[in-house]
């Protein structure tokens, strides 16, 4: 593996580039080097010598980057076999030992079982392809992670945040989960569960005043990833990140 100081943040999948071959969920260069300056070169410091668990971890593309950037041992949980396979494949063929990962297949409601403890908790992509928000923090929060890196699509409504000091609020109220489909054939989307019918599983959208909320309430304070000062200063990113650039997906920090 590349000695940690020679990452090119803005670049690190170039050298990388089996993570382009090994996906079709958005495999894109410019994407994939974007979030990785959002979600690994910004919490470097924080990854370091860490214990980390990393839920949806698809074809091991985040499990990678952040035994790159140092983290001692890292968990992936992801349901598709032929993922899991793929993440093995790319992690052998890039040196990394493998008494520094485990891949774990299966869902992360079955997975996270209060066994599993963690300094760094990544949900990248996967928050809004559950209906089980809530459970899901619960879960996290028993790991003992202090910090936790939510990427994930919201629901673009007016975060006005009146009223958010009443937890009965009924007007105006903020805290909105957009309630959503996901076919449970597509690699991309939530896995088969007790809730699919004819093919499709029901999950939720949750609004970034929902996640704060629900944040708030497990204990960690949210800040989150300024995508607008990232595409004044590359522009060209936007164009294969239209959800970040229009604002319905975001990079959020829960920490304790
Ligand atoms: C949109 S992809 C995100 C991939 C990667 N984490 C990223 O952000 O680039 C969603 C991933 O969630 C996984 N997934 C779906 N249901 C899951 C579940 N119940 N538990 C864990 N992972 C799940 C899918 O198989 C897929 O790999």
């Amino acid at each position: 593996m590349a000695d940690r100081l020679s990452i090119r943040p803005m670049n690190f999948f170039d050298q990388y580039p089996r993570f382009y071959q090994t996906s079709r969920t958005s495999p894109w260069p410019r994407r994939l080097n974007a979030r990785h300056t959002a979600i690994i070169a910004r919490n470097a410091e924080a990854l370091r010598g860490r214990r980390v668990i990393d839920i949806a971890s698809h074809d091991g593309r985040w499990t990678f980057a952040a035994l790159h950037a140092g983290a001692a041992h890292v968990v992936g949980i992801e349901p598709r076999a032929e993922l899991i396979a793929n993440a093995r494949e790319s992690l052998t063929h890039y040196g990394v030992s493998p008494d520094r990962y485990e891949l774990r297949q299966g869902d992360v409601f079955d997975v996270l079982d209060g066994s599993l403890h963690a300094d760094v908790v990544l949900c990248l992509g996967f928050y809004y392809h559950t209906i089980r928000h809530a459970e899901l923090l619960d879960r996290i929060e028993r790991t003992g992670a202090h910090l936790v890196v939510i990427d994930t699509e919201v629901a673009p409504i007016s975060d006005a945040a009146a009223g958010l000091d009443d937890p009965r609020l009924v007007y105006a109220n903020p805290h909105v989960i957009q309630l959503l489909q996901d076919p449970v054939d597509d690699q991309r989307m939530a896995c088969a569960d007790a809730l699919t019918r004819n093919g499709r599983t029901l999950v939720g959208r949750p609004s970034r005043e929902a996640i704060r909320f629900m944040a708030a309430h497990f204990g960690f304070e949210l800040d989150s990833y300024s995508w607008q000062a990232h595409f004044e200063r590359r522009p060209a990113d936007a164009e294969d990140m239209i959800d970040y650039f229009e604002g319905w997906r975001d990079t959020l920090y829960l920490t304790r």
